[in-house]
């Protein structure tokens, strides 16, 4: 069986889309059969980030309303070999329950070596849904109090719901926090209360790769810290890199 994971925050923007599409892809790129289920109702991104908006007729909610075979909502991205998406519903009224949800999810993690869930921001029923399937989180903060503090209050409801989390710090920019004038990797992980996965600098070719719906290119910083947490993800032990290294 599969493994099925959600990612998730609590507050919007820390990055839960960009984290999906990248470990989805990096999990790809040693060789891993993923779908991403872009859990996002009424605001879809994976679609948009892994190059399948013009292919797109069906989504999550017509898996769930009997109006397709499922394999017609899962869409192979051309972008990166090895992932295929699942489109979000269009809008928020067509999302689905947690028991259909926890069905779609048991159902994928036959066929696919990692199942991985974009959750929307915030706590009420979005992440309810999302969170419903899911038998590993990945907490998606960047480094300021607030966002780390949010990431402490989902890390407590999915312990809540014995889904083991941990932490995925994104955005980093080394030179303040070497300068001091930001909180250290140390103080956001102390914050969130969740064991540390990885960090992912704040790198412009993510910034501009979403912009332009094309995947990240494999050299980039961002790309090579994503397929380090994708090797961590898998078991593998892999150092997290030095601060002064991320440049
Ligand atoms: N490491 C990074 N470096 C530079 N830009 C980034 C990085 N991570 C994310 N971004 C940018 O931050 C913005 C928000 O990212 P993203 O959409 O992944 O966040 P999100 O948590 O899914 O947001 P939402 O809560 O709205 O679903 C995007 O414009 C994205 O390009
Ligand atoms: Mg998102």
């Amino acid at each position: 069986m599969g493994i099925v994971t959600v990612i998730t925050s609590g507050k919007g923007g820390a990055g839960k889309s960009t984290v999906t599409a990248g470990l989805g892809c990096a999990l790809a790129r040693l060789g891993k059969n993923v779908v991403l289920l872009d859990g996002d109702a009424g605001l879809r991104s994976l679609d948009l980030m892994l190059g399948i908006s013009d292919r797109a007729v069906f989504d999550m909610s017509d898996i769930f309303e009997g109006n397709c075979e499922p394999i017609r909502a899962i869409y192979p991205s051309p972008a990166c070999e090895g992932v295929s998406v699942v489109p979000a519903p269009v809008s928020l009224d067509r999302m689905c329950s947690p028991d259909d949800m926890r069905r779609l999810c048991g159902g994928f993690a036959r066929y696919y070596d990692h199942v991985l869930i974009d959750c929307p921001a915030g706590i009420g029923g979005g992440f309810e849904c999302a969170v419903a399937g899911a038998s590993r989180a990945l907490v998606v903060t960047t480094p300021d109090m607030v966002c780390a503090r949010d990431a402490q209050i989902v890390g407590n409801l999915l312990e809540s719901r014995k889904i083991p989390a941990r932490l995925i710090i994104n955005r980093l920019r080394p030179a303040p926090v070497l300068a001091g004038k930001m909180p250290d990797v140390d103080e956001i992980i102390d914050i969130s209360g969740l064991q540390l996965m990885g960090i992912i600098p704040e790198d412009e070719e993510v910034a501009i790769a979403n912009a332009n719906g094309n995947p990240l290119p494999t050299r980039s910083n961002a790309a090579v810290c994503f397929v380090n947490i994708a090797r961590r993800y898998l078991g593998e032990y892999v150092p997290i890199a030095k601060l002064e290294k991320m440049y």
